[in-house]
């Protein structure tokens, strides 16, 4: 066995060679960059409008899980926090609601403390965040957008643009929690396309990059940009199905403490955990609801709203483990013909309807063997979109790191232990995942108690070993 860093990466033996010459920069015009943002702002507020627009005051007020906010409360706190960064910092513009700091803090109000909090409603709070994006537009027409790391490549817009685009997604995720008749648009998402798709494909030993320092919009916890070498490991082509992960709960997989982590298996339990959340089973077979539908779970999909206890156990009863993080981003971006470590694992392109089921565009994850044009140089598919995709390592910095701009944003998650208090690293994005905030580098992380959010897992094995 490699000894182990702080990452739960096999550390290399022998220091790895210098990267290849990095992918040219992409040019990047003052007008080009403007574009880009005013875009991204724009579509992340589309979003938030059209899941928040479709549901009455009542249940936007409302608390759905104790482990969410209210809708309205993440609505304006998006709001807030454009005002700060974009219209205060950017812009260097005087306060223009001072007074809502306080109720939209993240930090000074856990989530389930928020319905208690003197929130604006949602006819207010819609008033409220359109007048900051007027403004905020009005600050991006105007400033130099390079120089300052705050503005350069047009980061601190980028960055909000992400912000509103994560909480999205939690406010997606909301809205699956919640009870009542379906209202969001559910179109099919596309059929498995396997031809070609082994069940696993070997990521061989050698050379990476893990981060980057020259991706304009990565965020703090992404760099820097590192070399790697890991052993060879063999790595599941697709995130494990619902079918496969079915075998696991019919095996009797949640009555064995074999299989689970000590504090996996007191969540077992301690909330008599049989399945995945929204899962159940009724007569012969299993049903889940999803988004106010109640239907078959479907085998060839993904399987998703698992704990990291549950995808620990179910990797440990197939014989198998959990990816590291560096094994995951090697994979989903080395690219052995080149020596080169690309932003997606199709490519350098940004991430289209062909590549990846990203951006709300469907309801739930494709089967497993959709998307071949999205697939990495190793051969694995589906890496980005789909569901998350649980990792072994504790979330942590990368060396050399430097928290940028806020300590909020990373800094205060990292070094909070292995166990249930601590968090695990994430990658790849979900379906419901924007593009803007989805790339090779991009880290995640949650509880291991966690299944709310849209994760599910795939497997591996170190090369040699089996
Ligand atoms: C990176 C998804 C864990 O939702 O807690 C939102 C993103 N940070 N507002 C979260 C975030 C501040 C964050 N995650
Ligand atoms: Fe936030």
């Amino acid at each position: 066995m490699p000894r182990q860093d702080h990452l739960g990466t096999p550390r290399p033996h022998h220091p790895a060679p210098p990267a290849p010459a990095p992918t040219p920069a992409r040019p990047r015009t003052p007008e080009a960059v403007r574009a880009r943002a005013h875009t991204a702002l724009t579509r992340a507020r589309a979003r938030t409008l059209g899941l928040t627009d479709c549901l009455d005051e009542a249940e936007l007020m409302a608390q759905h899980s104790p482990l969410m906010s209210p809708l309205a409360w993440d609505l304006a706190h998006v709001g807030n926090q454009e005002e700060i960064w974009l219209l205060r910092g950017a812009g260097g513009r005087p306060p223009l609601r001072p007074d809502l700091d306080a109720v939209y803090d993240a930090f000074r109000t856990p989530r389930a403390d928020r319905p208690a909090l003197p929130m604006l409603p949602p006819d207010q709070a819609r008033a409220y965040v359109g007048e900051v994006r007027e403004r905020a537009l009005d600050v991006l027409a105007g400033v130099p957008l390079e120089g300052p790391r705050l503005f350069d490549g047009g980061f601190v817009f980028g960055m909000v643009a992400q912000h509103e685009q994560q909480h999205d997604e939690t406010m997606l995720a909301t809205h699956q929690l919640r009870r009542g008749p379906a209202v969001l648009a559910d179109p099919p998402p596309p059929a498995a396309d396997p031809a070609g798709l082994p069940a696993e494909v070997l990521v061989p030993e050698g050379p990476s990059t893990m981060g980057t320092d020259d991706d304009p919009w990565a965020l703090d916890n992404e760099r820097p940009a590192h070399r790697l070498r890991l052993p060879a490991f063999w790595l599941d082509s697709a995130p494990v199905t619902c079918g496969a992960y079915r075998q696991f709960v019919e095996d009797g997989g949640y009555r064995d403490a074999r299989w689970w982590h000590p504090d996996g298996w007191a969540q077992v339990q301690r909330t008599g955990m049989q399945a995945p959340l929204f899962w159940r089973q009724e007569g012969g077979g299993w049903l889940r609801r999803r988004f106010g539908r109640v239907e078959p779970v479907p085998d060839g999909q993904p399987v998703l709203h698992v704990s990291w206890y549950e995808a620990d156990a179910y990797a440990r009863w197939a014989g198998r483990r959990l990816p590291t993080e560096a094994e995951w981003e090697k994979a989903a971006r080395h690219d052995p013909a080149t020596g080169r470590d690309l932003r997606y694992p199709w490519g350098d392109a940004e991430p289209g309807a062909e590549h990846a089921n990203l951006g709300q565009r469907h309801l739930q994850p494709a089967p497993a063997g959709a998307y071949p044009a999205g697939r990495a140089p190793c051969g694995a598919g589906q890496l980005l979109g789909d569901v998350w995709e649980w990792t072994s390592s504790d979330f942590a910095p990368y060396p050399g790191f430097e928290s940028f701009p806020y300590r909020e944003y990373s800094q205060v998650f990292f070094g909070a232990g292995s166990g249930p208090e601590g968090y695990k690293v994430l990658r790849g994005g979900s379906f419901g995942t924007d593009p803007v905030a989805c790339r090779a580098t991009f880290r995640n992380w949650d509880h291991p108690v966690r299944r709310q959010i849209f994760a599910g897992f795939r497997t591996c094995r170190s090369a040699g070993a089996a």
